[in-house]
């Protein structure tokens, strides 16, 4: 039996957000079938990651979600019959209780919730130090989630990152959603589609008249908590100073991963993530916004050369980095 946080009782809303997202990353929820793109990116990841990985290595899976990066890492750990001990750290119930209920039956992973309210009521992450209790680490993944924390913070992730490794280790990440001169003309990033979507659902009259009827405040603070969802992406360069700044060194690469139109649907629809066509009520009406909207936005990525009739290419980059 794993270790550590267990979610309260989830609302059914929570569990259907959780379950989507799986279903996004894993056909029909089957761990046995990942979807190509979640299998192809953080293939690449564990690439770098598992040759410091041995008998016994202390892991941390930072922004571990529904476990989809932790599945897979497991997948390679138990075939290769390497024992470790994985600990999975996120800040969503929603998704994080998911990630319980697949991977809670196994002793060596552990559950550590980052987030908390402080005194004055604000949510605040614990630093990783406290989170693993002093203990120091072999290996750090972190997939699909730097491109979520704020700019402002990377700096001292970095410096978390640095204290909690052992001698030796390395930090790995990967993100679909980095500006970057790699980025090739017919390739575009993970989010583009959906940061499409939303802006094609912008001036959508069914969501203005919902938006009409909030006031003003309400309405203006219910439209930038959608554009969060998808922020607008930094640049490269601005995780490498942080880690650089933190002491590491950096190695970078990059992979294009084909997005089939089938899974983007099935991304989009997560209803995390297709809030974005909020207000629009969650269900029938706001799934049918959704998917008209991101036909019409492959269609347009097909011609401007960043997507074939099956898939749009989005294009994914690697961070190894060690540390003195
Ligand atoms: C796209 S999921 C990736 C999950 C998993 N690693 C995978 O590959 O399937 C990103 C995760 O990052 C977490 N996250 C979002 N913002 C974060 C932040 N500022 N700091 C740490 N984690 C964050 C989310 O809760 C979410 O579970």
């Amino acid at each position: 039996m794993a270790t550590g946080w267990r979610p309260g009782s989830l609302t059914p809303a929570e569990v259907s957000d959780g379950d989507s997202y799986h279903r996004a990353l894993y056909l029909d929820g089957d761990v046995d079938r990942p979807a190509g793109w979640h299998k192809d990116s953080v293939a690449h990841l564990l690439e770098l990651a598992m040759p410091h990985i041995k008998q016994g290595s202390l892991v941390v899976d930072y922004g571990a979600g529904t476990g989809g990066s932790a599945i897979e890492l497991l997948k390679l750990t138990d075939a290769a019959n390497l024992s470790i001990e994985l600990v999975l750290v996120d800040p969503l119930v929603s998704w994080f209780g998911k990630a319980r209920e697949l991977l809670g039956h196994r002793d060596d992973v552990h559950f550590v919730f980052s987030m908390f309210t402080n005194e004055e009521g604000k949510p605040r992450f614990h630093r990783l130090e406290e989170m693993l209790d002093g203990r120091k680490v072999d290996v750090i993944i972190s997939s699909s989630t730097l491109h979520l924390v704020p700019t402002k913070a990377l700096p001292d992730l970095g410096v978390q990152f640095a204290g909690s490794l052992a001698e030796g280790g390395v930090f790995v990440w990967d993100s679909g959603d980095v500006d970057s001169d790699m980025l090739p003309a017919d390739a575009s990033l993970l989010h583009d589609p959906y940061r499409a979507v939303r802006e094609h659902l912008r001036d959508d009259s069914a969501r203005q008249a919902l938006l009409s009827e909030m006031g003003e405040t309400d309405a203006h603070q219910a439209e930038r908590r959608v554009d969060r969802i998808f922020p607008e992406p930094f640049s490269i360069d601005v995780m490498l100073d942080a880690f650089e700044s933190a002491g590491f060194s950096s190695e970078i690469s990059d992979h294009i991963v084909g997005f089939s139109n089938e899974d983007s649907e099935r991304f989009i629809l997560v209803p995390r993530l297709s809030e974005i066509a909020a207000p629009l009520i969650e269900g029938e009406e706001r799934d049918r916004a959704v998917c008209s909207a991101i036909t019409s936005v492959l269609a347009k990525m097909r011609e401007a050369g960043t997507a074939s009739e099956s898939e749009y290419r989005s294009h994914w980059v690697y961070g190894y980095h060690t540390h003195d």
